[in-house]
């Protein structure tokens, strides 16, 4: 599985989404493309165009059409980011600095901004108001998931409906309609879009899942962001829960978990307690349930290669480490 390219069926095209990355963002101010670009410059998984872009090759050979709604996706997720490392207090992303710690916050939220509406310039492109529909659901969708997650922080009584229905949002329909939209540039049949959506969206699932065991166990130069910073800000995610409910030292983890001070500055004490627990494990259990569904949706689609593709992206998002 280590020696498996998943991105080989669509080597070429992902050349020609970079090349329109670096190229989406030119406008008459220097400061405003220098920070909008840096993030672009810095690199990342580019896991949103190459769904758009798997998901399309399902259906057509020629992947042309889907180009400007995979770089209006990568630009859409990168202006989350942007405004996310704001909010998040982060300094490095993509191994390098963030937007907020070279340019500071309110650079960063121009910057984010002007991202966005680049995103929709793309989008418009196509004409079409069902893909445009789409995408604005999806970015409003991200905001409601970052609201949840900042309204529930340091709060130890929310379970896992609350947890569910915030990564849902800020991660999974991103991930989702990435898949949707690729397959509705090609004018899928409506059962098709809804198998490879759901595949998208078990995927996206299994993806924050995977992220947030991360922020606890990573290594913090492969993961080229910060680690134990859901901890920190009082962000309670799945193994943490876990923990909750089934660690010996539950009552002094609700205790620390409920505080900022704590979150703050006994961070590597709630890590332990976490680690302690079987926490990570349950948590990766929950992760290899959403890429089985993921998969079973594949059953739906049609028999093409591409297909061998998704069915190890779901096995690529539980293994790695970055
Ligand atoms: C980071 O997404 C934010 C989340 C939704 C977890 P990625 O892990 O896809 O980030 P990049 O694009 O590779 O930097
Ligand atoms: C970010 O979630 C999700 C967005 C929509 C930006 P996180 O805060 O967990 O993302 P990272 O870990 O900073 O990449
Ligand atoms: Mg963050
Ligand atoms: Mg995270």
């Amino acid at each position: 599985m280590s020696d498996f390219n998943f991105f080989s069926p669509i080597t070429e095209e992902m050349k020609v989404v970079e090349e329109q990355l670096s190229r989406s963002i030119k406008g008459n101010i220097a400061m405003l493309n220098e920070a909008s670009s840096h993030l672009i410059k810095a690199g990342g998984k580019r896991l949103r165009p190459a769904f758009a872009l798997l998901s399309a090759r399902l259906f057509s050979e020629d992947l042309e059409d889907v180009i400007p709604i995979a770089v209006a996706l990568e630009l859409i997720h990168m202006a989350s980011l942007v405004h996310d490392d704001v909010i998040d207090n982060s300094d490095t992303r993509r191994g390098k600095a963030t937007v907020k710690s070279a340019w500071g916050n309110r650079v960063s939220i121009y910057a984010g901004d002007y991202i966005l509406a680049r995103s929709l310039s793309m989008a418009a492109r196509y004409q079409r108001s069902d893909i445009v529909d789409v995408l604005a659901e999806a970015s409003m969708r991200i905001c409601e998931g970052e609201v949840i997650q900042m309204l529930s922080c340091y709060n130890v009584t929310l379970g896992l409906k609350n947890y569910l229905r915030r990564i849902e949002r800020k991660t999974a329909l991103l991930i989702s309609v990435s898949c949707q939209l690729g397959a509705m540039v090609m004018n899928a049949s409506p059962e098709a879009v809804k198998a490879i959506k759901n595949y998208g969206y078990f995927l996206g699932m299994a993806f924050q899942v995977t992220d947030d065991i991360l922020d606890i166990i990573a290594d913090e130069q492969i993961l080229g962001k910060p680690t134990g910073s859901d901890i920190r800000q009082g962000v309670i995610t799945l193994p943490a829960l876990y923990a909750l409910k089934n660690s010996p030292q539950c009552e002094e983890l609700a205790k620390l978990l409920a505080s900022p001070e704590a979150c703050a500055h006994h961070t590597d004490r709630i890590i332990d307690i976490i680690n302690d627990s079987d926490g990570i494990d349950y948590a990766y259990f929950i992760t290899r349930h959403y890429a089985r569904k993921a998969q079973e949706q594949l059953r739906y689609l049609p028999e093409v290669p591409v297909k061998k593709n998704l069915f190890n992206m779901a096995d690529f998002i539980l293994a790695r480490d970055f």
